[in-house]
């Protein structure tokens, strides 16, 4: 089984309860591409109440804490979300490994307590303008995902039921509207692939390799369309209906 391509909005530190309208047409719209995978991750606040307003779409968030609950001020479990109806998290974003100093090690803990509680994981790597322009982007990310990617029993499982994806976000691009080219994604996604494979065997050929990174309508067929890219994640182009949706029809083979 190949799966869906799969289209993922992160809002990142955006939006309010004004912007669940937004939420709605893009589920609505989502309803028309059953051959996509669609999925939001607002910020918390607004995962809850988003779930209620949607059916066709998964919902997600955009961190969680290695630990189920406990003294963590601040912080939201994998099991918090599963709870209040999320179906996946996002995390090793580079916002946050450089917000907050996440590193490799942190982030798989994160990946293996997003599987514990049932949750589907994205597990976010990209190299930074200095480590591609030193000619180390290939080393960075094979690094990032032999570090970052979640380890132990039920990983393989995961991967199988397509609950398991790796992002390739390039940090240069994300927010710049900077895309980066269609070869050079082609040939990261490939070094992905590869590790993947080699950890996982034949399961790791079910987990997808998303691009991330000033996708936008007009670039998303290009980028959707190239060997190995099994979807993308999208940040400011995923705050409308009107600038995700031609996303998701570049995904899909139905007509807008
Ligand atoms: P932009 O689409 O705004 O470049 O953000 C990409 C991203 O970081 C998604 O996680």
């Amino acid at each position: 089984m190949v799966h869906r391509p799969y289209i993922v909005g992160n809002w990142k530190m955006n939006g309010s309860r004004a912007l669940l309208a937004e939420a709605r047409a893009i589920d609505r719209g989502a309803a028309r591409y059953k051959d996509v995978a669609v999925a939001l991750a607002p910020p918390f606040p607004l995962i809850g109440l988003l779930r209620d307003e949607v059916s066709a779409i998964g919902v997600g968030g955009q961190d969680c804490h290695t630990a189920p609950k406990g003294a963590h001020t601040g912080d939201v479990s994998a099991a918090m979300l599963a709870d209040i109806g999320a179906d996946f998290v996002i995390v090793g974003h580079s916002e946050r490994r450089r917000d907050h100093g996440e590193t490799d090690a942190l982030v798989q803990a994160k990946a293996e307590a997003a599987l514990a509680a049932g949750l589907g994981v994205i597990v976010c790597v990209g190299e930074t303008l200095d480590e591609r322009d030193a000619g180390h982007a290939e080393a960075v990310v094979t690094r990032q995902v032999d570090a970052s990617l979640p380890t132990g029993d039920g990983v393989a499982e995961a991967a199988t039921l397509g609950r398991l994806s790796v992002a390739y976000e390039p940090v240069w691009a994300i927010g710049t509207g900077r895309v980066a080219a269609v070869e050079d994604v082609v040939a990261i996604h490939a070094v992905i692939a590869a590790r993947l494979t080699a950890r996982f065997g034949d399961a790791g050929a079910k987990v997808r390799i998303l691009y991330g990174g000033s996708v936008n309508g007009e670039n998303a067929a290009a980028l959707l369309a190239a060997p190995g890219v099994s979807g993308a994640l999208v940040g400011g182009a995923s705050l409308t209906a009107d600038a995700f949706l031609p996303i998701v029809a570049a995904a899909g083979t139905g007509e807008l």
